[in-house]
Formats: C-alpha cells, sequence, structure tokens
C-alpha cells in the first residue's frame, strides 16, 4: 500500500492527511454572528461558517471527524447518507445511537465510507440545531478511477437552507410546549445567501462564475428544514447523474425537485450567451399546512466582456409552488445506472414476514382542557404504524447493547393498527396516536421491504422519508392506498434508484427495498424537521449475524455520557 503525505488548509484550519485513504477534520462548534435579512443573529456553526465546511473523501475512505463542542448545549453530528458499516457508534441522531456531546465536551466521529460515490452532506441531529449546523460531502470515485461522465471543468458545491430570524432551538422548545406549529422560515439560502428576492437585497448574493463552453458539476443539497424545492437556472438545462451518492441514468430537464435529504450531483454546461442567469429555488408544497412560500436567488455569471443587464436573465421554468404533477414527472424519471460496472443489488424476493406496511400520519395528542396551540386546542403530533415516536433518555444504542430495559419496546407494528381509507375520506380514524418507543428488530442479512403509505389524517402532505444505516431501493410508488395484490407486478427491479431518501407523495405510497446487512440501531425519520420533531420516527434494529465482520463494531472507547 503506498502511503502519500500531504498538506492542506480548510476554513483556515491546517489538516494532515497521513495514509491516502484515511483524513482527519476537527470542528468547532461554536456561536457566531451572522446577518441576513437585515437581521443579525448568533447562531451555532461549525468553524465559524453557514454552510459548514466540506468533507472530501474517495470511495471506501474512512475520516475521522473531533467534534469540539464550544456552544452552550449538547449536540451530535450524522453524516447523512453514509452508511458506517457495522458501526452505528458513529452514526449520530441524538439518543438513538448517542448521547449529545456536552457543552465543553468533544468526541471523534470514525466516519466510514463503503459504496458511497458522489455527494452526501452531514448536519446536526439535536432538535433544530441542523438549520445552522450542516456542510456537503463530497465523495470522489476511488483513485485511479473516474466519473461514468466526461470530467467536469469544476465541481461547485449548492447548499439549499433555511433561515430564520430568530433561535431555531428556543422556536422548537416554543412549539413544542403549547403544541402549535413551529413558525416557518423568513427565507432560503444558497450557500448562506437569501438572494435578492428579499427585503435587504443589497446584501451579497451567491455567485457562480462560469466560462463560456466549460461544463460544471453542481454538487447540490437540500439541507432545508421544512420544505421540498424545486431549482431551476435561467435557460439552461441541468442534466442528473447521480442522487444520494449513487449514479443514475443521465436526466435532462429544465427543473429539478430535490426533498430535505437528498442530494443531487448535476452536469451544467455554459452553452448560452455571455449574461448573468438567475439561479432559483422555491418550494413544492401542495398541502394546506403553513409554509416558507418565498424564493431564493444566485446568480451565473459569465465571465468575458460584456455588460451585465440590471437584473438576471429569469428562470421562468421554475414549477408553481404547489404543482405536484411537476413534481412527479421529474421525480418519476430517476432511474439507477445499474451497469455492470456500478451494479445495483435489489432483493428479488420478499416473503410476508419481511413485509412493512407503514402508514405515515399527523396527528393530534389530546391536551388536558384543550389548553394546546394545536387544532381544537390538542398539541400536533405525527406517526408511523399510529405510533407516535417517544425519543428516549438513554440512547437506544446504548440500552440494546448493554440489555437495558425500560427504554424500548420491540413492538413496533408491521401493519396498521387499523385499515380504514387512508387516503380517502378518513373521518375521525387514528386522529390520536399512541405514544411510545417502539423498535423492529430484523435478522441480519433479511430482505426487507417498506411500503410507506402517505394518509389523509388531519393534513396530507408529501413526506421525505429517512433510513440512516443503509440506502434502499425506490421499487414502486402510486398515488391512493396501495394494493398488495395487484401493486407488487408495477415495480420496478430492473434499474429502481438507489437512495437513502425518499419522497412518498401526498395521500401516495412508496415501495422500498434492501438488505439488512448492516447491524446496528438505525433511525427511520421524516426528513421534514417539524414531523420528525412530533414523533414520525422509528427504530430499526438489525442483528448481529454468525460471523465477527458480520457483527456491529465494539464502542469506541469514550462515548459521551448521557447524564
Ligand atoms: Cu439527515 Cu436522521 O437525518
Ligand atoms: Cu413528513
Amino acid at each position: 500500500m503506498v502511503f502519500i503525505f500531504w498538506f492542506f488548509v480548510l476554513d483556515g484550519l491546517l489538516l494532515i492527511c497521513m495514509a491516502q485513504n484515511v483524513h482527519h477534520y476537527s470542528f468547532f462548534l461554536r456561536e457566531t454572528n451572522f446577518t441576513r435579512l437585515c437581521t443579525t443573529k448568533s447562531m451555532l456553526t461549525v468553524n465559524g461558517s453557514f454552510p459548514g465546511p466540506t468533507i472530501h473523501v474517495r470511495r471506501g475512505d474512512t475520516a475521522f471527524i473531533n467534534v469540539h463542542n464550544e456552544g452552550k448545549y449538547g449536540v451530535t453530528i450524522h453524516w447523512h447518507g453514509v452508511k458506517q458499516p457495522r458501526n452505528p457508534w458513529s452514526d449520530g441522531p441524538e439518543n438513538i445511537t448517542q448521547c449529545p456531546i456536552q457543552a465543553g465536551k468533544n468526541f471523534t466521529y470514525e466516519v466510514i465510507f463503503s459504496t458511497e460515490e458522489g455527494t452526501l452532506w452531514w448536519h446536526a441531529h439535536s432538535d433544530w440545531s441542523r438549520a445552522t449546523v450542516h456542510g456537503p460531502i463530497v465523495i470522489l470515485p476511488p483513485r485511479g478511477k473516474t466519473y461514468p461522465f466526461p470530467e467536469p471543468y469544476a465541481e461547485p458545491t449548492i447548499v439549499l437552507g433555511s433561515w430564520f430570524n430568530g433561535d431555531v432551538m428556543e422556536l422548537i422548545e416554543d412549539a413544542l410546549s403549547t403544541g402549535g406549529d413551529p413558525n416557518i422560515s423568513d427565507a432560503f439560502t444558497i450557500n448562506g445567501w437569501p438572494g435578492n428576492l428579499y427585503n435587504c437585497s443589497s446584501e451579497s448574493i451567491y455567485t457562480l462564475n462560469v466560462t463560456q463552453g466549460k461544463t460544471y458539476l453542481l454538487r447540490v443539497v437540500n439541507a432545508i428544514m421544512n420544505e421540498e424545492m424545486f431549482f431551476a437556472i435561467a435557460q439552461h438545462n441541468l442534466t442528473v447523474v447521480a442522487q444520494d451518492a449513487a449514479y443514475i441514468k443521465p436526466v435532462t430537464t429544465s427543473y429539478i425537485m430535490i426533498a430535505p435529504g437528498q442530494t443531487m450531483d448535476i452536469l451544467l454546461t455554459a452553452n448560452q450567451s455571455l449574461s448573468q442567469y438567475y439561479m432559483l429555488s422555491s418550494p413544492f408544497f401542495d398541502s394546506d399546512a403553513e409554509f416558507d412560500n418565498t424564493t431564493t436567488s444566485a446568480i451565473l455569471s459569465y465571465e468575458g466582456n460584456y455588460t451585465a443587464p440590471t437584473t438576471p436573465v429569469n428562470a421562468s421554468q421554475l414549477p408553481a409552488i404547489d404543482d405536484r404533477i411537476a413534481a412527479y414527472n421529474f421525480s418519476s424519471r430517476i432511474r439507477a445506472l445499474a451497469t455492470e460496472e456500478y451494479p445495483i443489488n435489489v432483493p428479488q424476493n420478499i416473503t410476508e414476514t419481511q413485509r412493512l406496511y407503514v402508514t405515515i400520519s399527523v396527528n393530534t395528542i389530546i391536551c388536558s382542557n384543550s389548553s394546546c396551540d394545536g387544532p381544537d386546542g390538542n398539541r400536533l403530533a405525527a406517526s408511523m404504524n399510529n405510533v407516535s415516536f417517544d425519543i428516549p433518555t438513554t440512547d437506544v444504542l446504548q440500552a440494546y447493547y448493554r440489555n437495558l430495559s425500560n427504554v424500548y419496546t420491540t413492538d413496533f407494528p408491521v401493519r396498521p393498527p387499523y385499515y380504514f381509507n387512508f387516503s380517502g375520506d378518513v373521518g375521525n380514524n387514528t386522529l390520536h396516536p399512541t405514544v411510545g418507543t417502539k423498535v423492529k428488530v430484523i435478522d441480519y442479512g433479511e430482505p426487507v421491504e417498506i411500503v410507506f403509505q402517505g394518509t389523509n389524517v388531519l393534513t396530507a402532505e408529501n413526506h421525505p422519508m429517512h433510513l440512516h444505516g443503509f440506502s434502499f431501493y425506490n421499487v414502486g410508488n402510486g398515488f391512493g392506498n396501495y394494493n398488495e395484490t395487484t401493486d407488487p407486478s408495477t415495480y420496478n427491479l430492473v434499474d429502481p434508484p438507489e437512495v437513502n431518501t425518499i419522497g412518498v407523495p401526498k395521500t401516495g405510497w412508496v415501495a422500498v427495498r434492501f438488505f439488512a446487512d448492516n447491524p446496528g440501531v438505525w433511525f427511520m425519520h421524516c426528513h421534514l424537521e417539524r414531523h420528525s420533531s412530533w414523533g414520525m420516527d422509528a427504530v430499526l434494529i438489525v442483528k448481529n449475524g454468525p460471523t465477527n465482520e458480520t457483527s456491529m463494531r465494539e464502542p469506541p472507547p469514550h462515548m459521551p455520557s448521557c447524564s
């Protein structure tokens, strides 16, 4: 094995990489002042930047990230989409796989990359801290290999984010104590800047300078808290070549729809006349819940001698906010690349015991004297199979590893407790969920199918469901109620996209399949932050296999303590 020593500088920190496949990063979590929309506030960041620093690795590498918490409250970091084979210890969700890194303490995550290639991201996984604590992960092909498309001229990252004028941690605390809807964001951002379509448009705007004739690989991350987004660049086509760090058959489109948690690698050729063009992003939102309906902008600026227009050319192809057909038309085009070099591994046969049918709903919990701020004086909640997840105070992983009782129960329902017309007139059916810390235990190596069923309970909307520790194949989807007799025959088992986050259409369903070949404790939840906070979460525990190589690793020596 060849060892290469080199140095590079990232955000002012000198980092030393010792072997070619091991990387070391230091993250300093601290309060930093930022001004956006003419409002200055102190917010938690990593190394003082928003979005935070980019992690660069190659396929199969390992990164050690030492997180120093210099902030005021406990935080954890999650490496979204990194499968972390046998290593749930470094996965990060608070009180699921670890307790928070307390203020003044540090913890080193060992982030193990395996089959991921493309773009992922990292984010805080404690309450709503991910609003300001997140950044991209760029995973290049292994040394000596290249992309399944021509080498791009440059590879800019494009991070879509949410900006709140207030403090996000207070915001979610308030919402959970009153039982009402959390405040919506005040702006969306592209690489940290709202752009010039808001008040205070004199502030900076992200500008991507391009050379005419060159092709760029945009690495797009949706780090937004509560809205799925459309994104488009005026007069330019986008060719999507990867999603969630897995290659797809190229899709050329004038706009994309990207859900919170998802990442896309997109080729952009600067093939228009010398000018400045708007990059715009606004939500896709087709429910009657409250949301931020603003538009964030950035500029694609050609280099060269020309007089720039007073306003950039408009991206008029951006779909209307409630255009679910546009959203569906884009999403339904995604297919895995599925070649000999980039093979896929889709379970072809599933037995009855390996199938989960899971309803996902927004609900309410009865509040004494109807004194809460949710509908009818009740408390807003959310559930999977009518269980609203209760986050424990000792992490589930530790409880599992040490056989502690009274932390969780293993009775997560694999079927809805009641059948009704989920996507139609639901009446009062399961308006109020039960509350519990219920996990589903799965044998090592089993092929698993999960069908997520969106319901019309309280309010229907699109839910981006995310699973830690795996990526899964999206083998089917549809509108209305899933039919377990007829719908499986419509599945794509040939080239389904391999993703870690999948949008379940409003009052529709999505089927995913994967092999449970990663032992550990893995969180599964809606990536709309308010739904996750309300309990639209569950945990899968994949048991150890028969050998050491199929069993969870030992815990690192110093997991953050729980009290
Ligand atoms: Cu992107 Cu559980 O998270
Ligand atoms: Cu949701």
